[in-house]
């Protein structure tokens, strides 16, 4: 705008029509991280822009839960991972700078795809217009940390876990490839998808002894219910005539007087009920739930598993 109104002084000041200004060359999509999502890259890529769009990671600014526990996002210290720049120009370490435009795009392509002169890839594709580059640190664990690790211990975690001893990297698990072998889905694949939270558990139950014994294992690479309070895993115990045995596992929140009982990486453990006098084993239910938001009510918990003493 400043432009226009100075080349109609110019124009008023001479009396001659001036030669209009050179335009802007207009940037190229990779550096027009002003625009939406849509606009800079998911016009060309729908696939991957479908997918992303139903994720959190395109919710981190609007979702309901993030609004209210950030005050919509009037706390400052909150913004950084939930409108993010792009993370590998800045650091794998340190949480990324604060973008401050188009936050309701919030964690975009470019937070985790942008360069500083085009986009991250997995190989180089010279003649393409966002001008993809080999870049390896996109396929490393490490692209997750700088939001994962500093308030949640993703990072310090995993590490710990078999799923990092063996080479399988966060995006194997959330990120996995599609069936027609055209890449990785960058779709919904965490908490609130219940297909995907069956992945993270591994159980048994037995009847010894009037006791039921129930064995859940851990299959994520991470503590389960991984990274954050809102989420909980409850083991339900159904008896007749009782009020159901109900074991909660979540992490606590800040300041919490609670233990953090969640699953550790790869942890097997063994829970124990007595059943008590004439209980036979066809009385016996056990549930396994996830409640994926504080205020899930106990029957819209996911079904993780299901078990009768009578088989
Ligand atoms: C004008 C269309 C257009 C825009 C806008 C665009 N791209 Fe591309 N992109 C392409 C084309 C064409 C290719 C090459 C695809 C091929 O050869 O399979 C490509 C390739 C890629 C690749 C490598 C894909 C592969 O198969 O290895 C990535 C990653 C990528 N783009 C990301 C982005 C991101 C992130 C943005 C937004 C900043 C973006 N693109 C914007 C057209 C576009
Ligand atoms: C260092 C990066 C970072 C900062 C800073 C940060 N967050 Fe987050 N936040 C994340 C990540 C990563 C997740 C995703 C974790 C998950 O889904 O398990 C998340 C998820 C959340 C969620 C869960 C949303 C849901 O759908 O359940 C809430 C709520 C939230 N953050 C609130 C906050 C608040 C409040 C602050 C400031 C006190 C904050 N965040 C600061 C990285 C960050
Ligand atoms: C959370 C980080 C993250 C975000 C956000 C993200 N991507 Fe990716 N993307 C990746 C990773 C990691 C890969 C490479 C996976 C591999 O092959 O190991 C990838 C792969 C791709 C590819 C190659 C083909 C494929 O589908 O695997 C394209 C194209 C692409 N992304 C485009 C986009 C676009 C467009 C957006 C925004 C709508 C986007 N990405 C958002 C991390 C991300
Ligand atoms: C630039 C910051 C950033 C990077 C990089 C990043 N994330 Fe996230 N991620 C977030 C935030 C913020 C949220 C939570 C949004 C919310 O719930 O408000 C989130 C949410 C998620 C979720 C929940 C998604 C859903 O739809 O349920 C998963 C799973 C996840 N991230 C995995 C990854 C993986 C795997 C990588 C690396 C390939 C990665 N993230 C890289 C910031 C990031
Ligand atoms: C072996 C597979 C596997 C690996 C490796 C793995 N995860 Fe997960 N992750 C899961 C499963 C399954 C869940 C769903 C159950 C849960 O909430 O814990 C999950 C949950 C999460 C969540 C919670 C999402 C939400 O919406 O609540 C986040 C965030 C996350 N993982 C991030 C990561 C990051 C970052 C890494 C790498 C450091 C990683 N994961 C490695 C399988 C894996």
């Amino acid at each position: 705008m400043r432009v226009a109104t100075w080349s109609l002084w110019l124009l008023a000041a001479c009396g001659a029509p001036a030669d209009p200004l050179p335009a802007e060359p207009e940037p190229p999509a990779h550096t027009r991280i002003d625009l939406p999502s849509l606009a800079a890259c998911g016009s060309c890529h729908l696939r991957q822009y479908e997918e992303w769009a139903q994720s959190l990671h395109h919710g981190a600014w609007t979702n309901d839960n993030v609004r209210a526990a950030t005050r919509n996002f009037e706390r400052e210290e909150c913004r950084c991972c939930h409108s993010p720049m792009p993370v590998l120009p800045h650091s794998l370490v340190e949480r990324p700078p604060f973008r401050d435009f188009n936050h309701d795009d919030g964690v975009h392509c470019l937070s985790c795809h942008g360069l500083a002169d085009g986009v991250a890839a997995t190989r180089d594709i010279p003649d393409a217009p966002c001008r993809p580059r080999a870049d390896a640190r996109l396929q490393q664990a490490e692209l997750c940390q700088p939001c994962h690790e500093p308030t949640h211990q993703a990072f310090a975690e995993y590490r710990l876990s078999a799923a990092f001893a063996d080479g399988v990297r966060c995006a194997d698990c959330h990120m996995p490839e599609r069936e027609d072998g055209s890449g990785r889905s960058h779709g919904p694949h965490g908490g609130l998808n219940a297909a995907f939270v069956r992945k993270a558990l591994r159980w048994s139950c037995a009847i010894a002894d009037g006791e039921l014994v129930v064995t859940l294992r851990n299959k994520t690479g991470h503590k389960f219910p991984g990274e954050i309070p809102s989420r909980s895993f409850v083991l339900q115990v159904e008896l007749p005539g009782r009020e159901p045995i109900r074991e909660l596992l979540r992490r606590p929140h800040k300041g919490e007087d609670r233990a953090d009982n969640r699953l550790l990486p790869d942890e097997e453990r063994v829970l124990r009920f007595p059943l008590g006098d004439g209980v036979a084993a066809a009385d016996v239910l056990v549930r396994f739930l996830f409640l994926p938001l504080p205020m899930t009510p106990i029957e819209q918990a996911f079904v993780l598993g299901e078990w009768r003493g009578d088989g």
